[in-house]
Order: structure tokens, then sequence, then C-alpha cells
């Protein structure tokens, strides 16, 4: 098993404040920040988190054996742990979303946010992972329901949360050595767990093409209509099949 310290709070701003600051203090790999709840949770692009009480929050340091450019693929690496562990620990047959929203039945279970920070000579990738246990989505804004959904909805019943987050940050940490070099089988096993590739999809809200693979980084190539391939770094990512759900 890898090595995790685990530091739990009962209410924080965001995990990813204090593992910023435990980063900065030089705090070992596997450090992990949990949280009963989150005032200022957020999410990719910018955007608020909500993180009612039930939820799994956590952030993780981790200190990849490769450039500080290529933090993008610690972050890869969280969406495909995140997945495997909701499968094996809640037998839920999620699927990600590129890049690493994990989705049942289509709606968004849980999330991933990557942050890199230099502190001395050692650089840290900080993973945010957000997964929706033991609350109902009543607990969420109403905008937010359509798309969202949580573990208890799903089950009816409360799942073992530590036992989420210790699966999670073990997994994470015990992996991370496989992201330097080609880290060709991350993103083999990525593919398999995701729904993306072969979808027509939005990013951003506009119409984008259809989703054709993944080239060696992870980055997602989309073929527009008239046949040409263009490469996607980042964005919020729909599938126009969901448009209706969206929609509510
Ligand atoms: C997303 O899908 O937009 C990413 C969401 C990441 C949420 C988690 S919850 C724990 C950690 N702390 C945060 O403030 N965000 C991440």
């Amino acid at each position: 098993m890898s090595k995790i310290s685990i530091e739990a709070h009962d209410t924080v701003t965001s995990t990813m404040d204090i593992a910023r600051e435990l980063a900065r203090q030089g705090r070992e790999e596997g450090t992990v920040v949990v949280a009963g709840t989150q005032t200022q949770g957020r999410g990719r692009s910018s955007s608020e988190w909500f993180s009612p009480r039930g939820g799994v929050w956590l952030s993780v340091l981790l200190i990849p054996p490769t450039e500080a450019e290529r933090s993008h693929r610690a972050v890869f690496l969280s969406g495909l742990c995140a997945c495997t562990v909701l499968r094996e620990l809640c037998d839920l047959d999620t699927v990600i979303r590129w890049p690493n929203d994990i989705l049942f039945g289509g709606r968004k279970l849980a999330g991933v946010l990557g942050e890199g920070i230099q502190a001395d000579d050692t650089f840290y990738s900080i993973v945010g992972v957000g997964v929706n246990t033991n609350f109902s989505i009543s607990a969420l804004p109403e905008e937010l329901r359509n798309e969202t959904t949580t573990t208890l909805d799903i089950l009816g019943r409360e799942v073992d949360n530590e036992s989420i987050v210790v699966a999670m940050a073990e997994l994470l940490v015990e992996r991370s050595v496989e992201l330097s070099g080609g880290y060709g089988r991350i993103l083999d096993e990525w593919l398999e767990s995701s729904d993306t590739v072969g979808q027509i999809v939005d990013v951003d809200g506009s119409p984008a093409g259809r989703a054709v693979r993944l080239d060696d980084e992870g980055f997602l190539m989309v073929e527009d209509e008239s046949g040409e391939e263009k490469r996607v770094v980042s964005g919020n990512l729909r599938y126009a099949g969901d448009r209706a759900l969206r929609k509510g």
C-alpha cells in the first residue's frame, strides 16, 4: 500500500488552499486534505464547486516524476482513479467525460481539479477530487440538479466516505510513478473508462464536432464538419445528445 497521511478538517475555504499551504511547507507526497464542507470550493474554469456536508472533498499532494509542463497528466490519472474507485467501492458503472468529469447515467457524480505549485526546488501537483456522495441533489442549487447526481440518490443508502478517500489517495500515489515516459497505459485505461470518443461534442457551449481520439498527452482531437481535426486542450465538454438533459 502507498503511504498517505490524512489531515481532516471540519470546514475550510477549499481543500486546495490548505494543500497549497502544506506544499509551501514542503510536506510529503501523499499528504491528503479532507474537509466536511467547503465555503469556497472551486471547480475547473474558475467555477464554484458546491460542497454540502456528506460529500467527499479532498486534495492530494503529488510530486510527479515529470516536468511541470506535463502536470495535466496527474489530472487525467486522478479522473481515472476516481472512476475506478467509484466502480469498485460503490459498484457503480461510472464513465469519464473528457477531461475528467465522472458521470453516472449521463449526470455528473464527481469532478477533478488540478493545480500546480513550485515550492523551493520541488514541483507539486495538487489534485482535488469532489464526489457527491451522502447528500441529495436537493442540497444543490436548482440550476445544477438536471446535470448532477449523488450516490445517495442513485443507491438510496449512504456509502463509506472514509474508504473512498483512502482508496482514491492510495491509488493515486501508487500510480503516480507511471506519469513519466509515455504514460500510454494510463491513457489506454482512461479511454476504456470513457464514453467521450465517438460523441458529437459542444465545447464551452459551442458545437465543436465529433471527438475522434486522444493525442499522446491525453488532449482531445475533435473533427469538425469539414473533416479538419482540432486539438482541444481545455474547456467544458457536453455531449450533443444530452442537450435535452441540460434543459431539464
Ligand atoms: C470540476 O469538475 O469542476 C472539478 C471539481 C473539483 C472539486 C474538488 S472538491 C475538493 C477540492 N477542493 C476544491 O475547492 N475543489 C476540489
